[in-house]
């Protein structure tokens, strides 16, 4: 494998769970930042609920507000219509449906059982695409659920199968709570390359327990190419408790380039905007490759 895409969820995934959130203007700023990175898709806001998630409650002026460039996407997340009425207003170009294998996640998450969410992404991508917008399918849950424990992959592999023939262009398999391994990744994968084909998928790990990285090279292995990542390593779901951040981009991005597998995203500016994001929030990224290169950059003064 020569290419990879990196599809930053930082702004959103990266964000909703700040019990102080930044500021609006810092939010456009720092999407402003990422513009200029190399990255092709930053996902930038959240039409939910206010009350679910007060963090991405600003999501209207941010899409309105950033500087767009022609060629990068700028996804949110709907998880309804009323979500997905917002996305059109300001402007979105991909909407984000997301469903879980877990019935007890689905509830806790959107407030509605799984065949529920389905209805609904059902709805939303229709209403989508119609529209002109493109539809990312997520899976949250995986692996393992915070309250019904391990999954089987083929409830995996058959959600992936219904987003898909709903209409969705890719579907991201989410290790919410970050406590999947290698082998149990590969046989994750293997059932929905099988149901949908590696094309189609994305990964998307939470590194709670340090396995994000292993979990990704797994990934490569069996050809996958999107790795959705968050600067600095900020991130975590609000109703998977104990959920730490996403894979940080610039690890992700360290490992690739070791690898000669290109992406097209500058580590350097990736690392400044991280810097710039947890300046706002008054701490240090969790990233190793981000504290690495700091103090590499300090000594050499
Ligand atoms: P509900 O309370 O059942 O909704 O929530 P409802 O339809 O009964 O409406 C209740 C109120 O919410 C009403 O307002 C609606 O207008 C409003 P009120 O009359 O009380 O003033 N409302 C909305 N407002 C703004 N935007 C909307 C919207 N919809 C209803 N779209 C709902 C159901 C799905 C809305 C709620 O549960 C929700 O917003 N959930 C989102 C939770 C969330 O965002 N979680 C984090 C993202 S998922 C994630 O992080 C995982 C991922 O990263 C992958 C991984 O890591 O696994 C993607
Ligand atoms: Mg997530």
């Amino acid at each position: 494998m020569s290419e990879v895409t990196i599809y930053e969820v930082g702004p959103r995934d990266g964000l909703q769970n700040e019990k102080i959130p930044i500021g609006t203007n810092d939010k456009i700023q720092f999407i402003n930042i990422l513009s200029d990175t190399g990255l092709m898709f930053i996902e930038s806001g959240a039409f939910v609920s206010p009350k679910w998630v007060p963090a991405m409650a600003d999501s209207n002026t941010v899409l309105s507000e950033i500087v767009r460039k022609n060629n990068i996407m700028y996804p949110v997340l709907t998880p309804n219509l009323k979500g997905l009425e917002d996305a059109i207003k300001y402007n979105s170009d991909t909407a984000c449906v997301f469903a879980t294998p877990s019935e007890s996640f689905s509830k806790k998450n959107t407030n509605c059982t799984v065949k529920e969410a389905l209805y609904r992404a059902q709805e939303v991508t229709e209403e989508a695409i119609i529209k002109g917008l493109k539809v990312r399918g997520y899976i949250s849950t995986v692996m393992f659920c915070p309250y019904e424990n391990e999954i089987e992959p083929i409830k995996v592999a058959k959600l992936a199968e219904e987003l898909i023939k709903m209409g969705c262009y890719e579907i991201s398999l989410g290790d919410t709570i970050g406590s999947g391994t290698p082998i149990k990744t590969k046989e994750m994968i293997r059932e929905c390359i099988e149901a949908v084909g590696v094309e189609k998928l994305a990964v998307h790990f939470h590194d709670t327990y340090g396995q994000a990285l292993a979990n990704i090279l797994a990934s490569l292995d069996l050809g996958i190419k999107v790795i959705d990542t968050s600067v600095g390593g900020l991130g975590g779901c609000p109703y998977a408790p104990g959920a730490k951040g996403n894979v940080a981009t610039e690890d992700v991005l360290f490992m690739l380039n070791g690898m000669g597998i290109t992406t097209g995203v500058d580590i350097e500016k990736i690392c400044n905007a991280s810097e710039y994001v947890f300046e706002k929030l008054g701490r240090v990224p969790s990233s190793r490759v981000f504290n690495a290169l700091q103090s590499k950059k300090k000594r050499n003064i």
